[in-house]
């Protein structure tokens, strides 16, 4: 459907909710016909000298009820007001995130942090320590819920995902609107994450008044999702996300477990661990073993390749239409993590039929890179 420019819009409604809540529905109903469409994303430069021109375009926006665009550490977020039930409806119209997909909140300051979250007595230590260790930065704490907090933000749960976001310009932005903020990743449901204000527009473009451009983002890839349990000797940390702080980072602060796997197609045990995800246009193919590759006839495939070299025989395993290589050289997983939906994202553009993925070894942030890899795959 159109803007009435001419330019593609989406207005359709988000997804069922899952609460069967009425509130869901006006919000959402409102946000449609409030903010479904926008007619031009401006884009605005968080350089030095543009910083607090940055800033207050970004604040008079959340102030009018706007959604926003925003640089953090790992990938862009799609900000909006989290108090503001309006606001957050219309980060899930313009996502098009189905309603049962909670959101994380953002805190300015720690301090903020008891105003959407309750910390139970007992993970009180272990959370504070958590915070000292890695706050601001790339760790989101599910905990339980402020009544303050909008059902719509937290999809009916009663739990609130939040974290601190190492990006100054995310957080001098919050600390001028004096409120936290919702933000998921800046994508469409289901596609690959933004690591720049142009893969923003890319998928965001007529959808959103306003994107602020902080360059590329250090991390590249989603925080760290965890849950944490007080346990009789240990506290338990559930990883619910692997993402830049990592499982050999949180063994210091307790037992860390991973949850099951969810199958296809059922019901998320736990929201953010949905099979299908970070996906591209083009089908991806995850290849554990170069030895199972059966490449159609006439069909043109690309190879995301770790290090670029012949190594273990994906580079030379065929005339690859496109190569492209996470970490050339020598191969590390933070800079593989960095480049790896910016990667995604120009292979997805090349014009291929099929993506082949090489593994990465799954170590350290290698889990994190092979998460997203699955589920990028899973898609197919
Ligand atoms: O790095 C990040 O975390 C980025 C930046 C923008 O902060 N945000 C991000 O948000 O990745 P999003 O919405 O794309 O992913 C958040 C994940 C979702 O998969 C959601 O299901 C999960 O967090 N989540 C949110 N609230 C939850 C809760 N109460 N319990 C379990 N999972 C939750
Ligand atoms: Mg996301």
């Amino acid at each position: 459907m159109g803007c009435g420019d001419g330019r593609l819009c989406w207005r359709g409604s988000v997804s069922v909710n899952a609460m069967g809540s009425d509130f869901f529905a006006l919000a959402q109903r409102t946000a449609l016909r409030q903010g479904g469409c926008v007619s031009s994303t401006a884009i605005v430069s968080a350089s030095d000298e543009n910083y607090k021109d940055a800033v207050q375009a970004a604040v008079a926006q959340l102030r009018a009820g706007e959604v926003v665009a925003l640089p953090t550490e790992t990938v862009y977020g799609l900000a909006g007001n989290a108090f503001d039930a309006q606001a957050v409806a219309k980060i899930f119209s313009a996502k098009e995130r189905p309603s049962f997909d909670p959101l994380i909140v953002h805190v300015a300051t720690r301090a903020d942090l008891s105003r959407v979250a309750i910390i139970p007595e007992e993970i009180q230590a272990t959370v504070d320590k958590l915070l000292n260790a890695f706050w601001p930065g790339p760790l989101t704490l599910v905990l339980p819920k402020h009544p303050d907090v909008p059902d719509l933000v937290t999809s009916g749960l009663d739990t609130v995902a939040v974290r601190q976001s190492a990006s100054k310009i995310f957080r001098a932005i919050g600390k001028e609107l004096g409120e936290p903020l919702a933000a998921p990743s800046a994508n469409r449901f289901g596609r690959i994450s933004p690591t720049s204000a142009a893969a923003v527009q890319q998928e965001l473009d007529g959808r959103i008044p306003l994107i602020v451009d902080g360059g590329a983002c250090s991390e590249g890839l989603e925080s760290t999702i965890i849950h944490i349990t007080a346990g009789e000797k240990r506290p338990t940390i559930t990883i619910l996300r692997p993402g830049p702080i990592t499982k050999e980072m949180l063994q210091n602060f307790g037992k860390v477990e991973r949850p099951k796997r969810v199958r296809d197609g059922s019901a998320p045990t736990a929201p953010g661990m949905l099979p299908s995800h970070y996906a591209p246009r083009t089908p991806l193919i995850l290849l554990e073993d170069p030895s199972d590759f059966r490449p159609e006839l006439g069909k043109k495939y690309g190879l995301l390749s770790y290090t670029g070299e012949p190594g273990k025989g994906y580079v030379s395993l065929h005339r690859w239409a496109a190569v492209e290589a996470l970490s050339p050289g020598n191969g590390k997983l933070p800079e593989a993590a960095l480049r790896l939906f910016h990667l995604l994202r120009k292979l997805d553009a090349a014009g291929l039929d099929v993506i082949v993925a090489e593994p990465v070894s799954e170590v350290g942030l290698g889990v994190a890179v092979m998460d997203r890899l699955r589920r990028a795959a899973t898609a197919l």
